[in-house]
C-alpha cells in the first residue's frame, strides 16, 4: 500500500520541476537576484562574469561640462592634482581598474571589494517607516578602502608628524627606512609588488599615495605584520594584536599561501 503512493509523489516531485525548469528565469528581476551576486559564487566569479552585465562600469564616463556650464577640467579636486593623478576626470571605478596607475600598481578585482549585498537589506524606494536597519548602500566593506586610504601612521614610524611636513628629514624617500623595514609586503593578489618596489625608486609619491595621500578616513589601516629579513626580536606594543599574514582571500593566486 505505501510503496504505490510514494511512487506517485516521486512521480510528481520529479516530473513537475523538470518542467518549469527548463524555462531558464530571464529579465530584470532574475539577473538582479541571480545567485552570482551571493557568497559563495561571487568570490570566485571573475571580471568578465561581471561585465557580461555591468558594462557600464568600466564603459561611464563623467561629463566633460556640468549643465551650467562648468567645465570638469576646471574643478580638480586636491587629490586629482597631485603627481601620479593622469588625465581627465574619471569615474572611481575607472580609477581602481583601467586608468594607468591602475593598471601600472594594482590588480583589482570586482570581488575584491565586492563581497556580496543583498537586495532584501537595503532601504527600499519609497521609503517605509519603523525599520531603521536597512543599509543605505551597496555594501561594501570600507575595511577594504582603508587600506590605501587610511591616515599616514608616523607615530608607529618614530617621526614627529605627517610625511607632508617631515618628509624632507627623510630625504622624501620611504626606502632610506623601508629597505630594511618591514620588506615583505605587497604579496597580494590586487597589487603588483614588484612594479610599486620600481615606482618607489624615483619618488615616494607612488608610496605614499596608498599610505596618507589620499586618506578619506581619520585612521589608519592595522596592517598585517609580516616577517622579515633582519627583524629584531622584541615586539613593540603597538604590535601584539597585528597578524602575520594577511587576509587569506588576498593570497589566491599569489605565492604567499605557499610559504
Ligand atoms: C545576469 C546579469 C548580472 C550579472 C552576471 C551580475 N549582475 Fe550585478 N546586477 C544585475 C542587475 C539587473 C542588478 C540590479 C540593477 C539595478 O537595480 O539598478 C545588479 C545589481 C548589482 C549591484 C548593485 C546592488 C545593489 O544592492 O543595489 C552590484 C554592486 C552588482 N550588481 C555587482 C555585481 C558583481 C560584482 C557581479 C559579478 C560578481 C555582478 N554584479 C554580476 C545583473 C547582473
Ligand atoms: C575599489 C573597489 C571596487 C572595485 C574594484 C569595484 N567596485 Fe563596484 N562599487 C564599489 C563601490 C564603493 C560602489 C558604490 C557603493 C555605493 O553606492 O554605496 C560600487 C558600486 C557598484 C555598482 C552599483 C552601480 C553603481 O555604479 O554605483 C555596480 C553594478 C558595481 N559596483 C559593479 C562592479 C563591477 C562589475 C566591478 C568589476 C568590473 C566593480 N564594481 C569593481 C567598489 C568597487
Ligand atoms: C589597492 C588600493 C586601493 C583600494 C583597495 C581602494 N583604492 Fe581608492 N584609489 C587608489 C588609488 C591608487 C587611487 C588614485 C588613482 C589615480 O590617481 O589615478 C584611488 C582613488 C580613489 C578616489 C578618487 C577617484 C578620482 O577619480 O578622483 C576615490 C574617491 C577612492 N579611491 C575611493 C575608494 C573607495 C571608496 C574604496 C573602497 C571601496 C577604495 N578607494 C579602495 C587605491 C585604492
Ligand atoms: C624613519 C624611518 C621611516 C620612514 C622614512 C618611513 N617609515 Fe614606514 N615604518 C617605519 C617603522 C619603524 C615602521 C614600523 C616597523 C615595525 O613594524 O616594527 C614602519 C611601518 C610602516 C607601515 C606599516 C604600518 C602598520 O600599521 O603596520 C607602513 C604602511 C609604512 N611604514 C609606510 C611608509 C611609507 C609609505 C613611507 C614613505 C611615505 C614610510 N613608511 C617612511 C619607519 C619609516
Ligand atoms: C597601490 C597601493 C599601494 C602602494 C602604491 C603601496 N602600498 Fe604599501 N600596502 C598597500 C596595501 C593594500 C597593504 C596591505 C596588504 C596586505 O594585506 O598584506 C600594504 C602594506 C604595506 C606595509 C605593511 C607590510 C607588512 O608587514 O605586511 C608596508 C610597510 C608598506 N605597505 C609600505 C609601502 C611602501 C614603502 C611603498 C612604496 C614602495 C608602498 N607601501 C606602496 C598598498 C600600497
Amino acid at each position: 500500500m505505501k510503496t504505490p503512493i510514494s511512487c506517485a509523489w516521486l512521480t510528481l516531485f520529479f516530473l513537475f520541476p523538470l518542467g518549469v525548469a527548463a524555462e531558464q528565469p530571464s529579465g530584470y528581476d532574475a539577473a538582479r537576484w541571480d545567485p552570482i551576486h551571493f557568497q559563495p559564487q561571487i568570490a570566485e566569479a571573475s571580471d568578465e562574469q561581471c561585465l557580461a552585465c555591468h558594462a557600464e562600469i568600466i564603459e561611464r564616463r563623467p561629463l566633460r561640462e556640468s549643465p551650467a556650464g562648468v567645465k570638469a577640467s576646471d574643478t580638480l579636486a586636491w587629490y586629482q592634482t597631485t603627481p601620479t593623478y593622469e588625465g581627465p576626470q574619471e569615474t572611481f571605478h575607472r580609477r581602481h581598474l583601467v586608468t594607468d596607475l591602475a593598471q601600472e600598481l594594482m590588480d583589482l578585482r570586482c570581488n575584491t571589494c565586492h563581497q556580496g549585498s543583498d537586495p532584501r537589506e537595503e532601504a527600499p524606494y519609497p521609503p517605509v517607516r519603523g525599520k531603521t536597519d536597512f543599509a543605505l548602500r551597496k555594501s561594501v566593506n570600507p575595511d577594504t578602502c582603508l587600506m590605501c586610504h587610511g591616515q599616514f601612521d608616523y607615530k608607529i614610524m618614530n617621526m614627529p608628524g605627517d610625511w607632508n611636513e617631515f618628509g624632507h628629514m627623510f630625504q622624501d624617500n620611504c626606502l632610506i627606512c623601508h629597505a630594511s623595514i618591514r620588506t615583505t609586503r605587497h604579496q597580494v593578489n590586487f597589487l603588483k609588488p614588484e612594479a610599486i618596489e620600481a615606482e618607489a625608486k624615483d619618488s615616494a609619491e607612488a608610496c605614499y599615495g596608498c599610505h596618507g595621500g589620499r586618506s578619506w578616513y581619520r585612521i589608519a589601516y592595522p596592517y598585517p605584520r609580516h616577517d622579515w629579513p633582519g627583524m629584531p626580536k622584541a615586539k613593540p606594543e603597538w604590535a601584539e594584536d597585528r597578524p602575520k599574514q594577511s587576509a587569506a582571500r588576498f593570497f589566491e593566486g599569489t605565492d604567499t599561501a605557499a610559504k
